[in-house]
C-alpha cells in the first residue's frame, strides 16, 4: 500500500471546494513574527525618498518611533538597520563603522529608550562607511581577508556595547564568525546572538540597496564577486554554512532569498539551526514597479513570495513589505 489514493476514490479537489476546507488544510501559515523589517535610517540633513525602492524611505531617528510603534501593534518583533553615511565619514578603512557616535549607534540608544520591545539587529559590515564602498578593507586593489575581519570585530564590539539585540555579519570574510563570537565572549557578550549571512551571493539584485545606503555610487560598478558566493553554486553554500555553525552563529541568513529557493530547502533539510530568507531590496522592487505598471497585484504577490520562503523552511524573513505584508495575514 503507497497510501497515495487514486481516481475516482481519491479526489483532491474536494479539499479545495471552500475557503474553510483550503484554510484548515493549509501546510504553511505566515504571520507578523516571521519578519524581519530592514529599514534604512538618515540624519535629518538626509533624503527620505529612495529612488529605487518605492514606498520605503529612509526615517531619522525621531521618525522611526511612530513607525517602530506601529510594527510592533501590527505584531512584527524585529528590525535591522541600514544607515545612510554621510559621505564626508567614509574614509578607506571605514572607521566610521566603530565610532560610537555613529548614526547606527545614536538610533539603536534611541530606540531602546523609546521603544524598548523592538529586536534591534545591525549588519556588520563596512560598506556604508568605505569611500570604496566594499564590505572589508581594499588593499593594493585586493579585499585583504583577515585585516577586514580584524575591523568588523571593532565595528561588532562597538554594536555589542551599544545595546543591539543581534549582530548580523553581512560582509562574507572567512572566518569572521568565529573572530567576533571570541571577541563578544571576552568581552562579557556571549549571550548577544549572532545572524549570519551564510549564503550571500554576489547578486544583481542588491542595487537599489546600493542607491539607498549610498554605497552604489562609491563602488563605482566594481563587484563583490572575490568574498560573496558565485549564484551558480549551491553544494559551497553548504560549506559556508557547517563553517558558520561551527564558528559560533546561531541563525544563518540565505541571500537572496526567491532565486535561492533551492538554497533554503537545502539548508532547512541539512542543518538543525534555524535559516533565515532575505527578500533583497531587488526583489521587492521588482514585485513594486511591475504593480505600478498595472501587470500584477503588489499585496497577492508579495504574500505569495513570502509563503514560499516559509514553505522552502525558512523560519524568520526579511523584507521591506513586512509591514504591507503583516497588514494583509492580520485580516485575511
Ligand atoms: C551590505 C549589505 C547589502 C545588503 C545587505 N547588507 C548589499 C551588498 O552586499 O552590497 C543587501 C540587501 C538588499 O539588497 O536588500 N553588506
Amino acid at each position: 500500500m503507497n497510501f497515495l489514493g487514486s481516481f475516482p476514490n481519491t479526489r483532491l479537489r474536494r479539499l479545495r471546494q471552500h475557503p474553510w476546507i483550503r484554510d484548515l488544510h493549509q501546510e504553511t501559515i505566515l504571520t507578523p513574527q516571521d519578519f524581519i523589517w530592514p529599514i534604512f535610517i538618515r540624519t535629518p540633513q538626509g533624503d527620505p525618498a529612495i529612488r529605487t525602492l518605492p514606498g520605503v524611505k529612509r526615517y531619522t531617528k525621531e521618525e522611526l518611533v511612530p513607525a517602530v510603534e506601529e510594527a510592533l501593534a501590527l505584531g512584527i518583533k524585529a528590525i535591522a538597520l541600514f544607515p545612510q553615511t554621510d559621505p564626508s565619514l567614509k574614509t578607506a578603512d571605514g572607521q566610521e563603522a566603530w565610532n560610537p557616535e555613529n548614526l547606527v549607534c545614536q538610533t539603536i540608544r534611541y530606540l531602546k529608550k523609546h521603544c524598548p520591545e523592538i529586536g534591534i539587529i545591525a549588519d556588520v559590515a563596512l560598506d556604508p562607511y568605505t569611500g570604496h564602498g566594499h564590505d572589508g578593507l581594499l588593499i593594493d586593489g585586493k579585499i585583504v581577508n583577515d585585516l577586514s575581519v580584524d575591523a568588523l570585530v571593532r565595528q561588532a564590539l562597538t554594536l555589542a556595547e551599544t545595546g543591539v539585540g543581534a549582530l548580523a555579519p553581512s560582509d562574507m570574510m572567512d572566518g569572521r564568525i568565529g573572530v567576533i563570537r571570541k571577541a563578544l565572549d571576552q568581552t562579557g557578550f556571549s549571550d548577544l546572538p549572532l545572524f549570519s549571512y551564510s549564503a550571500k551571493y554576489a547578486s544583481s539584485l542588491y542595487s537599489p540597496f546600493r542607491e539607498a545606503a549610498g554605497s552604489g555610487s562609491c563602488l563605482k560598478g566594481a563587484s563583490k564577486a572575490t568574498y560573496q558566493m558565485n549564484p551558480a553554486n549551491a553544494r559551497e553554500a553548504m560549506r559556508e554554512m557547517a563553517f558558520d555553525i561551527e564558528e559560533g552563529a546561531d541563525a544563518l541568513i540565505v541571500k537572496p532569498g526567491t532565486f535561492y529557493l533551492d538554497i533554503i530547502r537545502k539548508a532547512s533539510d541539512t542543518f538543525p539551526v534555524p535559516i533565515h530568507a532575505y527578500h533583497v531590496s531587488g526583489e521587492y522592487s521588482m514585485i513594486k514597479a511591475a504593480a505600478e505598471a498595472g501587470y500584477l497585484s503588489y499585496e497577492e504577490t508579495l504574500l505569495e513570495n513570502l509563503l514560499a520562503f516559509k514553505r522552502a523552511g525558512a523560519t524568520a524573513i526579511w523584507t521591506y513589505g513586512a509591514i504591507d505584508a503583516a497588514r494583509m495575514v492580520s485580516k485575511k
